[in-house]
C-alpha cells in the first residue's frame, strides 16, 4: 500500500494564547510539528508526507533540511479546509489512492491507532476516523433566550455518540471531490469526515485511545508530555 497524509498545521494557534504558533512549541526537546511528522514517517505504508505551513510561517525554514525525504511542504489557506484542498492538491492520486489527514497538533496519537484505522479503512474499502466515545452528558443549550447565561434547552443522548480525531482516512479522489463539493455548496467542514457525509458515502469510526488530544490551551502541553514520556 502507498498511502499518503497530510498534515495541516498552518494554524495561528490563537487559543493557545502563545507568541510562537503552537505546532512549534517544544515537548521533550522536539517541536510539536516535529514529534507529529517522525510518528507518521515511522509507519512504512506511507509514502508520500504533505506538510501544509502558513505563507506567513517563519518558524519551517529552520527544521525543513531536518525532516524525511518522503516530506513535502506546501502553503495552506484560510481554514483547515482551505489548508487541507491545498495539501491535497499536491498529491498524486494515481500514485497514493488512499490519504490520512491528520492534525499537526496530535503528536500524541498512537501508531497501533493509526494501523488500526488503516486496516479496516482498506480492509472494507470504505473511509474511517479515529474517534473516542463522549463521557459527559451533553446539553443542547436553548436557541433563542435573552438571558446572559445559556440555559438548557434538552439533554441529547449520550450513547452513540463520538469525538471525531485524526487522522481522518479517505480515498484520495473521493475526499477531493467531497470537500471541493461542500465548498462550492458553502457548507461547513469542520472535518475531512463532514465532507465525505455530504455525500452519504460511509464514515466507519475506529474507537481510539484517549491520549490523542489535540493540543489547544497552555495546560494541553503538560498533558501532552505525560502521554510522549508513557511508553505503549
Ligand atoms: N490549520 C491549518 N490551516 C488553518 C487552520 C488550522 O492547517 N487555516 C491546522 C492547525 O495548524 C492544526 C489543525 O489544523 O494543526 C487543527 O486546527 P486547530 O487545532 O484549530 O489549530 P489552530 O487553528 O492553529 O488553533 P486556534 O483554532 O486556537 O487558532
Ligand atoms: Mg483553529
Amino acid at each position: 500500500n502507498n498511502i499518503a497524509v497530510v498534515i495541516p498545521a498552518a494554524g495561528s494557534g490563537r487559543r493557545m494564547q502563545s507568541t510562537i504558533p503552537k505546532q512549534y512549541l517544544t515537548i521533550k526537546n522536539k517541536t510539536v510539528l516535529e514529534h507529529t511528522v517522525q510518528l507518521l514517517a515511522d509507519i512504512e505504508q506511507v509514502t508520500k508526507i504533505i506538510l501544509v505551513v502558513s505563507a506567513q510561517d517563519s518558524y519551517i525554514a529552520q527544521y525543513q533540511h531536518h525532516f524525511p525525504e518522503k516530506v513535502t511542504i506546501v502553503t495552506g489557506g484560510q481554514e483547515r479546509v482551505n489548508s487541507v484542498l491545498a495539501g491535497l492538491h499536491a498529491l498524486n492520486a494515481n500514485e497514493h489512492n488512499w490519504v490520512m489527514v491528520h492534525d499537526a497538533a496530535r503528536p500524541c496519537v498512537l501508531k497501533s491507532d493509526i494501523l488500526k484505522l488503516i486496516d479496516t479503512c482498506i480492509g472494507n474499502q470504505e473511509g474511517g476516523i479515529l474517534a473516542t466515545p463522549v463521557r459527559d452528558t451533553m446539553k443542547r443549550e436553548q436557541p433563542q433566550n435573552d438571558t446572559l447565561i445559556p440555559v438548557v434547552g434538552k439533554t441529547e443522548d449520550r450513547s452513540g455518540l463520538w469525538h471525531a480525531l485524526t487522522p481522518q482516512m479517505f480515498m484520495t479522489n473521493q475526499l477531493i471531490t467531497a470537500i471541493e463539493h461542500g465548498l462550492l455548496e458553502n457548507k461547513l467542514i469542520t472535518d475531512e469526515a463532514s465532507a465525505i457525509e455530504l455525500l452519504q458515502l460511509p464514515v466507519r469510526l475506529i474507537e481510539a485511545d484517549e491520549s490523542n488530544i489535540k493540543i489547544t490551551r497552555k495546560s494541553d502541553l503538560a498533558l501532552a508530555e505525560f502521554f510522549l514520556n508513557r511508553a505503549i
